[in-house]
């Protein structure tokens, strides 16, 4: 890759989950995790993402479509590759769907969704959603056969899990950190090379957001846990300004040419 070559801007989609987290912790309507999607806006992210998961511990399916009717911007509609899930989207008709993994169990999203085991069913859901133009994105590890498997099946996007490095760089696992990290670039190299739009997000601070946006191929990353934690100390709107100007960061890195 040419360092120096034209370098396409990086979007940044905020997940506002942990708005509706805090919110359903006590009950009622507060804080609405709507009004945190237009203050994001107005603080600069390029798009929103909720998930929507079976159990609707955070998202529900009316802030779906309070998120869809209120938002000037893409709505990215995060969830499980269910026919439940598909039906709800193909309803609210999202700008994107972003396929994930999900275990009633875990905590958060544990690893990238197994495309290859996903088979027929996972093409056939794939093609419903794209059919009617919506995006859809798949939520992979950084695994060359999950990044071919996805192409193989008509997804126009993939999202990078980057938990596993933000995991490694969290622990001080330095040598593991950056394994993971070169197959994040491999990762990347290979989806934009068989067409997909590449997409990160999973674990992601300011300076790893710094770190991915030095990747010309990655077009957009998606912050959720981070940012809202941020905002309990620096307001969303700082937190949000700040995550940009490590974005900036990370892409003028990579047109000065200063990226390793
Ligand atoms: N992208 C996907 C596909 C996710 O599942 C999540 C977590 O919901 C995120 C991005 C955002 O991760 P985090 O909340 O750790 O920033």
């Amino acid at each position: 890759m040419n360092a120096v070559a034209a370098v396409l801007p990086i979007r940044l989609g905020v997940n506002v989950d942990h708005v509706a987290t805090v919110r359903n912790a006590r009950g009622g309507a507060l804080p609405d995790p709507v009004r945190a999607a237009l203050l994001a806006v107005s603080a600069g992210a390029d798009g929103i993402t909720a998930h929507l998961r079976e159990d609707r511990r955070h998202i529900r399916d009316d802030d779906m479509r309070r998120l869809k009717a209120e938002l000037s911007v893409p709505l990215n509609f995060e969830t499980a590759a269910t026919e439940e899930m598909v039906a709800i989207a193909l309803d609210i008709a999202p700008h994107a769907c972003c396929l994930v993994p999900e275990r009633r169990e875990e905590r958060t999203t544990e690893g990238g969704l197994d495309v290859i085991a996903g088979g027929a069913a996972l093409a056939h859901k794939v093609g419903a959603l794209g059919r009617t133009g919506i995006r859809v994105s798949l939520f992979v590890a950084p695994d060359p056969r999950q990044i071919a498997a996805s192409a193989g099946i008509g997804a126009a996007v993939v999202e990078l899990h980057t938990g596993t490095w933000c995991e490694a760089l969290a622990a001080g696992h330095r040598v593991e950190a950056d394994a993971e990290l070169g197959r994040l670039r491999a990762a990347a190299t290979q989806a934009a090379s068989l067409g997909l739009e590449v997409h990160a997000g999973h674990g992601l601070d300011f300076a790893s957001a710094e770190t991915i946006s030095a990747f010309g191929e990655v077009r957009e990353l998606n912050i959720g846990h981070f940012l809202i934690g941020e905002a309990i100390f620096e307001g969303l709107e700082t937190s949000i300004r700040r995550m940009r100007e490590a974005m900036a960061r990370g892409r003028a890195a990579l047109r000065t040419g200063a990226v390793v």
